[in-house]
């Protein structure tokens, strides 16, 4: 078995980092004068280490932005984001690639894997590029946590849609990046799929001490997760602890009557 394995690197609740990745009134604006689109309205946010942060709010309300915004894929208006003590608004082109891809990881809705390399390949590929070895204790226990062990030497084409969105999170994780963002991972799969890439996520936040960041529209996904935030119009408006299916998708009511009173 890996009971040997290390902690990660960046995980746990390591007292004096409590916070991943912060964001101090940002402003993200699209376009000047009469199409300028106020994408994010002065945003103030924390992201706490080692836990599973949602991100939810009705579409075009900035939760894309915010998410490119603080994972270093997009440039600020004004503002600042930090990533630990790394202020990456501010960061030149070089060290911004770099920063991306030595400390941060990414699950888009598309799954992203190359069709022509088997599971394995696809998951050691960043690191393979990066000129990096992979820890082979750490890999072990990723893949076992995903639960592809079995599948290791098969191509996408081979694997179901849930299974490749593993392969895509065990690539994420594999080089123990301090934050995972991702932008409606299950939005491509069937409920049954989703749920078994939400319950990975959520296991390797809780047993490997991951960080994420999960954009998402849909409250069972939301429920995954130990914090939501919710933007409305480029604004966080609200954020509930713990969050149960029920009580988002009575929240999301809750800002749609709202909504259309006012
Ligand atoms: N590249 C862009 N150019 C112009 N406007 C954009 C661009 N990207 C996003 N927007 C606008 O910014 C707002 C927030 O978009 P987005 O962050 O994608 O919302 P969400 O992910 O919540 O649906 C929307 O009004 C959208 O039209
Ligand atoms: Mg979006």
């Amino acid at each position: 078995m890996t009971s040997a394995v290390t902690i990660p690197r960046h995980g746990g609740t390591g007292e004096s980092t409590a916070v991943a990745a912060r964001a101090r009134q940002v402003v993200k604006a699209y376009g000047t004068g009469e199409t300028r689109v106020v994408a994010l309205d002065s945003v103030d946010v924390d992201i706490a280490r080692g836990r599973f942060t949602a991100i939810m709010g009705p579409s075009g309300s900035g939760k894309s932005t915010l998410m490119h915004c603080l994972a270093g894929l997009d440039t600020v208006t004004s503002g600042e984001i930090f990533l630990d003590d790394t202020e990456i608004t501010g960061l030149k082109d070089k060290k911004l690639t770099q920063l991306r891809r030595d400390r941060i990881g990414f699950i888009f809705q598309a799954f992203n894997l190359l069709p022509t390399l088997n599971a394995l390949e696809n998951i050691t590929l960043p690191m393979d590029i990066a000129g990096r070895k992979p820890d082979a204790d750490w890999l072990r226990r990723v893949v076992d946590t995903v639960g592809l062990s079995e599948r290791l030497k098969h191509r996408p084409n081979q694997l179901s849609g849930g299974q490749q969105q593993r392969v895509a999170v065990a690539r994420a994780l594999a080089a123990r990046p301090e934050i995972i963002f991702g932008d409606e991972p299950t939005g491509n799969l069937d409920s049954r799929a989703g749920a078994e890439v939400l319950g990975f996520l959520r296991q390797s936040v809780d047993e490997l001490g991951q960080t994420i960041v999960m954009v998402t529209h849909d409250p069972v996904a939301a429920s995954y997760a130990d914090r939501v935030l919710y933007l409305a119009d480029g604004r966080i408006v609200d954020e509930m602890e713990r969050p149960t299916a029920e009580a988002v998708l009575d929240r999301m009511k809750d800002f749609d009557a709202r909504g259309r009173t006012s």
